[in-house]
Parts: structure tokens; C-alpha cells; sequence
């Protein structure tokens, strides 16, 4: 397999597209909400997971979790905006299946919400700092390490509000709208290389959305915005992204798939 998903009789492997065996995966902010459900989907498909977080202890309970559900999991304390880390999770991923790191989800991220008048500096610099600086530090780490041979993706986490922009949250529609930029031109540089780089913009019930969930104030209005009209569990958006790592996205790169019951069409 060459990672377009084809046998040697140019017949698709239907049966295989999906097997992520073999393969070494990096999930930052993997301790909980999407992450942790990401790593889990990922390692069922297969692949060998490195759990990693900027809380190193609750990376670790993922991926003890995972391990003594007989998967192969391990884990590293990773804050993303430190270059030094990165490049030490990406080698101990890399160290999991044949020394190379095959996927790349970056997944890490925090909400700040302030209008617009009240938005401070300092919020606007730490949430840029964390998804766009932080999707660059962990993707440019994991270049020499990601295979030319077809197999090797980059995906990255944006959102609703990087697409259409979301109420008092400047600061990260601009981050999440970065990643976008950030996906496509990676895309087109790195399709030389058979590397592919996509993004996701999801919707889940997670720590993240506990008070637009919760909030009588928003909970409604924000159902209603949802054609699907109710919210996903992480695990339910996890298929995406195995899709992505997989051989059955071998011709998809630069693409921004919202995974949101269909708020954003
Ligand atoms: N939940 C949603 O509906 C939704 C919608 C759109 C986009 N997203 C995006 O999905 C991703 C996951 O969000 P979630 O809902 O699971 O949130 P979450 O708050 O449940 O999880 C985020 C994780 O990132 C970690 N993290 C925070 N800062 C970090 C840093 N500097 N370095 C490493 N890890 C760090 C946290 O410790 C946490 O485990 C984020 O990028 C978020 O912006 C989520």
C-alpha cells in the first residue's frame, strides 16, 4: 500500500482504507474533549499514538486508558507555543512505529471571549500564540520526520468561528481563521512531498462549550443554529478525522471540512 489507497492492480483496497496500522500519530491538547476522542479513533484504526497535552498528567491517563484497552498509546506533557517540546514529542511519536511521525493532528486550543472594546492585547496575543504559533511550531517539528511516500498528514483543528466569524470573539476567529491560511498554503507547499494538510472545523460537547451548552442565555440560540439540532459527543467527530489520516483521503488536501450537524453550509 503507497497510502492513494490502491493495490499493485490499480483496484482500490476497499477493506484497507481506513487501516492506520503501522502508522505513528501525534495529538496535541489529546487530554480530554476532541483530543482524547481523536486519539482513541486513531488508535483503533491502528495506528500508534502519542497522547500529548499541556496537563502531561492527564495525557498520561489517556494513554494509559488506551494502553489497557490493548492499543498502543503513550504519552508527553506538550505545551505547544515551546519549540524544544515539540521537537521531543515528535521524536518520541516517531519512536512508536518505524522513526517516522506519519499524522500530525494539531488539536490544542483555548477560548477567551471579550467584545471587542474590552479585548485585551495580552488575550489576543496568547490565543494566536496558541493555534496559529502552536500549529507552527508542532508542523514545522514534524517535517522531517513526516513520510513522502503518501502516508504522511498534517491536520489541523479550526472552527465555525474561523469560517464565519462568531460574537465576541475576535480574537479567536482570527487564530482559528490563521489555521486556515496556514492549511491551505501548507497544502499546496507540501504537495510535492505527498504530504497532505487539511483541517477540520468541528462541534462537540466538550469543557470548551460547557457554558454555550449550559448558559440559558446562549444554549437555545445556539441549538437553533444547528440544523442537525442537537450537539455531537467528541467521539462522534472523531471519524473525520481518521478519515483524514487515512488512505481513503489520499487525493484530499488544503480542504476545510466543517463537522457541525450542519451549521456552516
Ligand atoms: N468543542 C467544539 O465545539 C469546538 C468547536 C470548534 C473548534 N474546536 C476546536 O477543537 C479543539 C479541541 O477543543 P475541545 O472542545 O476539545 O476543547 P477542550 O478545552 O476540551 O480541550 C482542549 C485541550 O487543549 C489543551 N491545551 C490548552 N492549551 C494548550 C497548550 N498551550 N498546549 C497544549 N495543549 C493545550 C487543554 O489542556 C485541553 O486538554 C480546539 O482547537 C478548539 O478550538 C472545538
Amino acid at each position: 500500500m503507497d497510502g492513494s489507497g490502491m493495490d499493485g492492480s490499480g483496484m482500490t483496497d476497499r477493506t484497507g482504507l481506513f487501516d492506520l496500522t503501522g502508522r505513528s500519530a501525534l495529538v496535541t491538547g489529546a487530554a480530554g474533549g476532541i483530543g482524547s476522542a481523536v486519539a482513541g479513533a486513531l488508535a483503533r484504526a491502528g495506528a500508534a499514538v502519542l497522547v500529548t497535552d499541556v496537563d502531561g498528567a492527564a495525557a498520561a491517563a489517556v494513554a494509559g486508558k488506551l494502553s489497557a484497552s490493548g492499543l498502543t498509546a503513550d504519552s508527553a506533557a506538550l505545551d505547544v507555543r515551546d519549540r524544544a517540546a515539540a521537537d521531543s514529542a515528535v521524536s518520541r511519536a516517531a519512536a512508536l512505529a518505524d522513526g517516522r511521525l506519519h499524522i500530525l493532528v494539531n488539536n490544542a486550543g483555548v477560548t477567551a471571549p471579550a467584545m471587542f472594546d474590552k479585548l485585551e492585547e495580552e488575550s489576543f496575543r496568547r490565543l494566536v500564540d496558541i493555534h496559529v504559533m502552536g500549529a507552527f511550531h508542532c508542523t514545522q517539528a514534524a517535517l522531517p520526520f513526516l513520510p513522502t511516500d503518501g502516508t504522511g498528514r498534517v491536520i489541523n483543528v479550526t472552527s465555525s468561528a474561523g469560517l464565519t466569524g462568531t460574537l465576541g470573539q475576535v480574537n479567536y476567529s482570527a487564530a482559528k481563521a490563521g489555521i486556515i491560511g496556514l492549511t491551505k498554503s501548507l497544502a499546496r507547499e507540501l504537495a510535492r512531498k505527498r504530504i497532505l494538510v487539511n483541517a477540520l472545523a468541528p462541534l462537540a460537547a466538550t469543557p470548551m462549550t460547557e457554558t454555550i451548552r449550559t448558559d440559558p442565555k446562549f444554549a437555545e440560540r445556539m441549538l437553533a443554529r444547528i440544523p442537525l439540532g442537537r450537539w455531537a459527543e467528541p467521539e462522534e467527530v472523531a471519524g473525520a478525522f481518521v478519515f483524514f489520516a487515512s488512505d481513503a483521503a489520499s487525493f484530499v488536501t488544503g480542504q476545510v471540512l466543517p463537522v457541525d450537524g450542519g451549521m456552516v453550509m
